[in-house]
């Protein structure tokens, strides 16, 4: 047996039990003639004690262990005499008897502790030693929990995991798609799944009426802190269910994990609110609703007083910052100069503050009578203190957006976007489409399989931009963490649809056929959602990125740095694929 124990458990009961442990050296020092080391496995850090003289030999070959050895100690349990309150082994330690150096380990390239001194490249060059960190390792530990409690949730609800195949066709609408040469049919191309959307369809249609996967999806698109080239998403499938049976159960199921993972008890049903009021209210279809700073419009008192920037905007509108009337004039001019990075591009920032005595005094008070303020301090219910923040602009979603980067940088900036505190939310009604500027048409906002509410039907064909669908988003704290919809399962609505979006029939029937066939032999009603895992998790984690809970991410280019990928393939390979490599210049 290499070992009896692990380095984790070890406590004052064990005193006086012989134990043998493996493990790697966190570090070893010398103390007089005694030399301590920190043993470390997956499990926690025991120290091991070699006492020069009880045993020199011993002693002498530990003072050559280096950092990250590999090594077996067979020892006695004992009770220490300084105790470390820090770590749960920290009341005993091991006094050794035997030391058995199972690889040696040339020096890491950086410490393998939490407070680490490896940069970012380095620990991803490096990932296999990152791993073995604390404070890494218990992320990935929590994702393990998570899916078991998802299989857990779901398994019990009667879902079936059915594994959907990596190698499918490409589908245009949504991101593009990575894919793969075909050897043994050349010049074709497999590509990898965006999501098992249309698959889990099929299902459907086979009859397993409540289906999901914990499955790997792949995106080629700009990457953020919230997305990975390949991510994981918990993909489900229900038949002979409404919107209602959608959300409320996987309203359970993170209800579930909340309660499991984070041992937080939500009763009451999650908030629910329109894509169409999201938008109005924080500019935004995944409001962060920790805190409050909702919009208030205030075309109808601002407009038309003089000052020509709010005369001559589509949308003006703010938010009052509670107690924050206190901020320098100096916080304001970097507020201004928040807006109006190129990211955000707001023109300019208007201020008014809420003074004890009730007045409100802004920048621009040569325009505006004290009447005219003080009914603007009413549209907000601004009191004594607070700050009121104002952007205009020409184009009204434009200008909600930079309001909505405004809004939360003054919630980080007062502290209001805690990571223990959880709000969860519904965004529903999102439109069907959504004009594409790059393509000049519309697109589907979710996919062009989305429902749409069965009131806005007959806008199809008169106003379709305004038709809303029964799709739906679930956001915890500003993050999306999942998204679904009710399908359509009658092949007359799909394929006008698929009309709508600028889709021939043959061409429909090129890229769709097989599904809108599929629907032709008895397609149930149907609907679904998938949540990202990986989003769930760092979440749960209080991480800032996905790349955090995820074993062996991509960096922000979408490089593999430790196994150096993507690389060109040798010309025999490419050869093999039929593949000619033609690079254009930038
Ligand atoms: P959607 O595209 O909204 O829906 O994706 C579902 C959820 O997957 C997560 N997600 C991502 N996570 C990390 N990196 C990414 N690049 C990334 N992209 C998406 C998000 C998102 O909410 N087939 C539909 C679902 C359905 O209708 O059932 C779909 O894929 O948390």
């Amino acid at each position: 047996m290499y070992r009896t124990k692990t380095c984790g458990e070890l406590r004052l009961a064990n005193v006086g039990e012989t134990v043998t442990l493996a493990g790697w050296v966190q570090r070893s020092r010398k103390m007089g003639g005694m030399t301590f080391v920190d043993l470390r496995d997956r499990y926690g850090i025991t120290q091991l004690v070699f006492n020069n003289e009880v045993d020199a030999n011993l002693c002498e070959k530990a003072n050559h262990v280096g950092r990250e050895f590999v090594i077996q100690v067979k020892g006695l349990v004992s009770e220490r005499s300084s105790k470390n309150a820090n770590i749960p082994t920290g009341e005993i330690e091991i006094i050794a008897s035997e030391l058995n150096v199972l690889t040696k380990s040339e020096t890491p390239p950086f410490t393998i502790e939490d407070n680490t001194d490896g940069g970012d490249d380095l620990r991803m060059k490096y990932r296999y030693l990152d791993l073995r960190r604390q404070c890494v390792r218990k992320n990935l530990e929590l994702r393990h929990k998570m899916t078991m409690e998802v299989r857990r949730y779901l398994d019990e609800k009667g879902f079936l995991e059915v594994e959907t195949p990596m190698l499918i066709g490409s589908t245009p609408e949504g991101a593009r798609d990575f894919v793969v040469p075909s050897r043994m049919n050349p010049g074709q191309f497999y590509a990898l799944p965006q999501s098992p959307q249309t698959l889990k369809q099929l299902l459907m249609v086979s009859g397993f009426d409540r289906y999901f996967q914990i499955v790997k999806c792949f995106r080629d698109e700009d990457l953020r802190a919230d997305r990975q080239p390949e991510f994981t998403q918990i993909d489900c499938e229900m038949s002979f269910v409404e919107q209602e049976d959608v959300i409320s159960m996987f309203e359970g199921m993170a209800k579930h994990l909340f309660k499991n993972l984070r041992g937080v008890e939500m009763n009451e049903p999650f908030l629910r609110m329109t894509w169409a009021d999201a938008m109005k209210y924080y500019g935004s279809d995944k409001p962060d609703l920790r805190f409050g700073m909702k919009f208030v419009e205030l075309m109808d008192i601002l407009k038309g007083h003089g000052f020509s920037v709010f005369d001559n905007a589509a949308y003006i509108g703010g938010i009052c910052a509670e107690g924050a009337a206190s901020y320098t004039r100096k916080q304001l001019d970097q507020l201004t100069e928040f807006v109006k990075r190129p990211q955000i591009g707001a023109k300019g920032m208007v201020y008014a503050r809420v003074e004890q005595d009730g007045h409100v005094k802004s920048s621009v008070d040569k325009f505006y009578s004290q009447e005219v303020l003080q009914q603007m301090k009413e549209a907000f219910g601004a009191k004594p203190g607070d700050l009121i923040l104002i952007l205009s602009g020409d184009d009204a979603m434009k200008t909600r957006k930079q309001l909505c980067e405004l809004r939360l940088e003054m919630g980080n900036q007062l502290g209001l976007r805690d990571k223990n505190t959880f709000a969860c939310l519904w965004v529903v009604d999102f439109p069907m489409f959504e004009w594409s500027e790059e393509e000049d048409r519309l697109m589907a906002m979710h996919h062009p399989f989305t429902h749409p509410k069965d009131e806005d039907i007959p806008m199809l064909d008169t106003d379709p931009a305004a038709v809303r669908a029964d799709a739906y988003d679930m956001v915890v704290n500003g993050v999306e963490v999942g998204g679904g919809s009710i399908r359509i399962h009658d092949p007359k609505l799909q394929a006008k649809m698929f009309e709508i979006l600028g889709f021939t029939p043959e061409k429909a029937q090129e890229q769709f056929g097989f599904l809108m066939n599929a629907f032709k032999f008895g397609a149930p009603p149907h609907g679904g959602l998938a949540y990202g895992l990986d989003r769930w998790v760092s979440l749960f984690a209080g991480l800032d990125s996905i790349r955090d809970c995820i074993a062996f991410p991509k960096n922000n280019s979408g490089r593999d740095v430790m196994l150096d990928a993507p690389a060109p393939l040798a010309q025999a390979q490419l050869d093999e694929l039929n593949l000619a490599i033609d690079l254009k210049e930038e």
